[in-house]
C-alpha cells in the first residue's frame, strides 16, 4: 500500500521544541530508505534543482523555468492520469474547476512560473520555489505573505506512486489548484499569518492540526456528497479511495475543538479524518480560533 508523505511543512515531526528552533537545510538530504539513494543520476539532478530553487527562493526570483528531462516527464505521465481519473470522480468541485482553469494536463509537467503568474492575477497568491523541506516558521511566513512554497523536483521513477517527501506531484496536483479560490486563499493566508505570529507552542500545534485535517487531509460535503478536499489525499492514488471508502477510516464531522486536540501521524495512511460542511465554515472556524488565541492578525 502506498505510504502517504504529505505533511504541510514537509515532514517535520510535531515537536514543540522543533517548532521554536526549526532547522534550515542548506544541502540536499535524502532520508534513509529513500528510493533514489544509490542512483547517482537522480541525486545529481536533485542537487541541481535544490541549488537552483534555493537560490531563486532566497533571492526572491520566483519559480525558475525548468527543462524537465525524459524520465521526469515519464513519471508525470504515469502518475497524473491515474490521479486525474480519481479527481474527476471524487474531488471537490472547487478543486476540479480550478485544475481545469489552470490547464494542468496529464501530458506535460506544468511550469510553476506560469501557474504562479496566473494565481497572482486571480487571487493575489504566488508560488515560492522550495528546494525541499523548509523550517516551519519560514514556510508559514511565506504563506502569510500570500506565497505558497512548492517543490520542483519529481519523485524517483522506481516507485512512481510513492514518495517519502512532498514532491512536485504532491504540491502541484494537491496544493496549487485550490489557491485559485478566494476563500481558500484567505483561509490559508490566515493560517500562515497566525502561525508565524505566535510563539506559543500549543497554539502552533493547534493551528497545524487545523491545517492538517483541512488543507492537507480534509474531506468536505458538497450537495449532500462527501468529497476529497485535502492536498495529501488529492495527490495520492491510495489515499483517495481509502479516505472515502475504507472501513478502517473513521470520518467525523469537523468540530474545531476536537480537531485541534487530535494528533496525526504523517508517516502512514490516515485512519481518522474530519468532514467539513463547507469551505465557508472552515474559514469562519479558523477566524474564531485565531480570535480565541488572541493572535493579532485579523
Ligand atoms: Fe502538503
Amino acid at each position: 500500500m502506498e505510504k502517504p508523505s504529505m505533511l504541510v511543512e514537509y515532514g517535520a515531526p510535531i515537536d514543540p521544541e522543533a517548532m521554536v528552533k526549526p532547522p534550515d537545510t542548506t544541502e540536499l538530504e535524502l532520508e534513509p530508505g529513500h528510493p533514489g539513494l544509490g542512483d547517482e543520476g537522480y541525486i545529481r539532478r536533485r542537487r541541481e534543482l535544490f541549488a537552483l530553487c534555493r537560490r531563486h527562493r532566497l533571492e526572491n526570483l520566483g519559480p525558475p523555468l525548468i527543462n524537465y528531462n525524459g524520465e521526469e516527464t515519464r513519471i508525470w505521465r504515469e502518475v497524473s492520469p491515474k490521479l486525474d481519473e480519481l479527481h474527476i470522480r471524487y474531488a471537490s468541485r472547487l478543486y476540479l474547476s480550478a485544475k481545469r482553469e489552470l490547464a494542468i494536463t496529464r501530458d506535460e509537467i506544468p511550469q510553476l512560473r506560469l501557474l504562479s503568474e496566473r494565481l497572482e492575477r486571480e487571487t493575489n497568491m504566488h508560488l515560492v520555489p522550495a528546494e525541499g523541506a523548509l523550517p516551519y516558521r519560514t514556510f508559514y511566513q511565506y504563506i502569510g505573505e500570500r506565497g505558497f512554497p512548492v517543490t520542483q523536483f519529481i519523485r524517483h521513477g522506481s516507485h512512481p506512486e510513492f514518495t517519502p517527501e512532498p514532491d512536485m506531484i504532491h504540491d502541484c496536483l494537491g496544493h496549487v489548484p485550490p489557491l485559485m479560490n478566494r476563500d481558500y486563499a484567505e483561509m490559508l493566508t490566515l493560517i500562515g499569518k497566525a502561525v508565524a505570529a505566535t510563539h506559543k507552542g500549543e497554539q502552533v500545534l493547534a493551528l497545524k492540526r487545523f491545517s492538517w485535517f483541512s488543507i492537507e487531509f480534509g474531506l468536505i460535503e458538497e450537495a449532500g456528497e462527501r468529497k476529497v478536499f485535502g492536498a495529501g489525499i488529492l495527490s495520492s492514488t491510495g489515499e483517495i479511495p481509502n479516505s472515502l471508502f475504507s472501513p478502517d477510516v473513521t470520518r467525523k464531522p469537523f468540530v474545531t475543538d476536537v480537531v485541534i486536540n487530535t494528533d496525526y501521524d504523517p508517516s502512514r495512511m490516515q485512519d481518522h479524518l474530519f468532514v467539513a460542511p463547507s469551505l465557508t465554515f472552515l474559514r469562519s472556524e479558523l477566524e474564531g480560533l485565531v480570535r480565541r488565541f488572541k493572535i493579532p492578525v485579523l
